[in-house]
């Protein structure tokens, strides 16, 4: 019997990385999932079918974009008509854009905005009455280490963490008395196709190589010199969807070896 035996769980952003373990570590944990994401189509469908193939769950994939407040609407109605409830919330997808200010492009501003930050308002003001109707719900936002640090040639991405972090504080006050928990994770950095696509940007805005962007930029936060793993942020996430996280709620929780320990 899985602690979410029985439950549903969205997973924005899931095709990949981080999402992607989280949605399988819920489906470990008996969960039906809803991915959602970009990819090629094959290679989303072999995902999907491999989460219901490995853990006996049902898995249906929405391409909605979160870029869109339609779509995450149309999104949250998949979970509830095709499995009757939506009672966790990942809130994970993001994209990445590296570059000083007066360079940055507007649209990749507006996109990581839109994407990182209201989408995760979009998502919870979609989920809320259902979950508020059932009395349970767990919502987790994927932040980042710049939800609480910042980091040059990031502005748009270290602004929208943030926000995401006092978004997650004020959507714990409110549900506070509802059973539904809001807490987000801020890794420091995983190995993810998120951070291998960011290279090349950092490595012509700061003028390095790409050994110097892992070592001396990326790891070169992380007291441990590791990368974080997709499975260890899953891991956190399944946690707070237990009955054991019941009283976490408006938490930030770092697993980012150490960066913002110093
Ligand atoms: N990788 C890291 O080092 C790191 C660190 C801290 C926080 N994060 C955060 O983790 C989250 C996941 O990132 P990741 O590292 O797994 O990267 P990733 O690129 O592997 O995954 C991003 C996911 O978001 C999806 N996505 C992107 N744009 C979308 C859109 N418009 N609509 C729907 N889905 C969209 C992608 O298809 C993919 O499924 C992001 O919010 C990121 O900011 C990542």
């Amino acid at each position: 019997m899985g602690i979410l035996n029985g439950k549903t769980a969205v997973v924005t952003g899931s095709t990949s990385g981080i999402g992607l373990a989280c949605a399988r570590a819920f489906a470990g944990a008996g969960a039906n999932i809803v991915l959602n994401g970009m990819g090629a189509p094959g290679e989303v469908e072999n995902e999907r079918a491999s989460i219901e193939s490995d853990f006996g769950v049902k898995a249906v994939y929405s391409p909605a974009d979160m870029a869109k407040p339609n779509e995450i609407a149309e999104l949250i109605a998949l979970g509830e008509k095709t499995f009757s409830s939506v009672d966790v919330l990942v809130n994970n997808a993001g994209i990445q854009h590296v570059s000083p200010i007066e360079e940055f492009p507007v649209e990749k501003w507006d996109a990581i905005i839109a994407i990182n930050l209201s989408s995760a308002f979009h998502a919870i003001r979609a989920a809320a009455p259902g979950m508020k109707r059932r009395g349970w719900g767990r919502i987790i936002m994927t932040a980042s280490a710049h939800s609480l640090v910042a980091s040059p040639f990031k502005s748009a991405y270290v602004a929208a963490k943030h926000g995401i972090a006092g978004l997650t504080k004020t959507v714990a006050l409110e549900f506070a008395r509802s059973k539904i928990t809001c807490n987000c994770i801020s890794p420091g950095y995983v190995w993810t196709p998120l951070v291998e696509k960011q290279i090349p940007n950092t490595m012509a805005a700061r003028h390095m190589r790409r050994d110097q962007v892992i070592s001396e930029v990326l790891l070169a936060a992380q007291p441990t010199k590791e990368f974080v793993t997709s499975e260890q942020v899953a891991a956190l996430a399944l946690f707070l969807c237990s009955d054991d996280a019941a009283q976490i709620t408006g938490a930030n929780l770092p697993i980012d070896g150490g960066w913002t320990a110093a």
